[in-house]
């Protein structure tokens, strides 16, 4: 039986005093079961107060993206091994806001700014391999566009984001992954996919990956389900066979709810 793996992605909230009031508040309220894996991904600047806090807890730590180069002259960027230096397991790689593909619309959009910042399937096989090679997990998001779901593209697109982030990743570290589904039109919107639709595009990415290396193998990879999680859908959406776990944004920033969201996994 797959783990349920339920992940925090507090996105840019939280200066060090703000993620450790947070923290202080849900720690108490946390007791997963024993198939549930609780991880929080910080903001970079949070990363290392975060993990004093976490000393002893079984809730993991997570980056929210790196980039590929180990270090070198590259200016503003983190890479994998500082992510472990600093007590990170995992990192979120291809997030839709890093591909520039957006659920809420931005006012100051402007796509010639590299889609803001310039992830495509190419970088994020690059980070996913970069994370894969320095020892983090990654949890690789893909998704669909409202426009490319009204099209009727959604399978195509989340099964080519799926292939393109798996290239060169062998069957050994394939086993390893967690994907995140995560519709980009349910992200921070409010409006949640349906979870049968939710269950049947999660079952989309493990059927991609299942053509790419064995249905057995596909059966190890955890599929997760984000956008617009809350307390009050979780339980739905967790109990599905194909969703593995939530990856959540804004309700975890809210200790009452994110607790609510653990204790949801069944
Ligand atoms: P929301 O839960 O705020 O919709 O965000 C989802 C998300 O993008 C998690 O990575």
């Amino acid at each position: 039986m797959r783990q349920t793996i339920i992940a925090g992605n507090w996105k840019l909230n939280g200066t060090r005093p703000e993620a450790e009031a947070l923290l202080g508040e849900l720690l108490p309220l946390l007791s997963p079961n024993a198939n549930t894996k609780v991880i929080v991904c910080p903001t970079f600047t949070a990363l290392e107060s975060v993990a004093t806090l976490l000393e002893g807890s079984p809730i993991a730590l997570g980056g929210q993206d790196l980039f590929w180069k180990t270090k070198g002259a590259y200016t503003g960027q983190i890479s994998a091994p500082l992510l472990r230096d600093l007590g990170c397991t995992y990192v979120i790689v291809g997030h839709s806001e890093r591909r520039g593909r957006f659920g809420v619309p931005e006012p100051d959009f402007d796509a010639t700014i590299l889609a803001y910042f310039g992830d495509s399937d190419t970088t994020v096989n690059r980070k996913l391999r970069a994370a894969l090679a320095g020892g983090l997990i990654p949890i690789c998001c893909v998704g669909e566009t409202l426009a490319e779901r009204q099209a009727g593209s959604t399978d195509s697109v989340v099964g080519a984001q799926t292939t393109a982030a798996l290239a060169g990743v062998s069957v050994e570290e394939v086993q390893t992954l967690i994907f995140a589904y995560e519709p980009v039109w349910a992200i921070g919107t409010g409006e949640v996919c349906a979870a049968d639709e939710a269950d049947r595009v999660c079952g989309v990415v493990r059927q991609t990956v299942a053509n790419l290396y064995g249905s057995d193998v596909a059966e190890t990879v955890h599929v997760q389900y984000g956008g617009s999680v809350n307390a009050g859908n979780a339980k739905d959406l967790l109990a599905k066979p194909n969703i593995d776990g939530a990856l959540v944004g804004g309700a975890s920033l809210k200790a009452k709810d994110f607790a609510t969201i653990v204790a949801a996994a069944p």
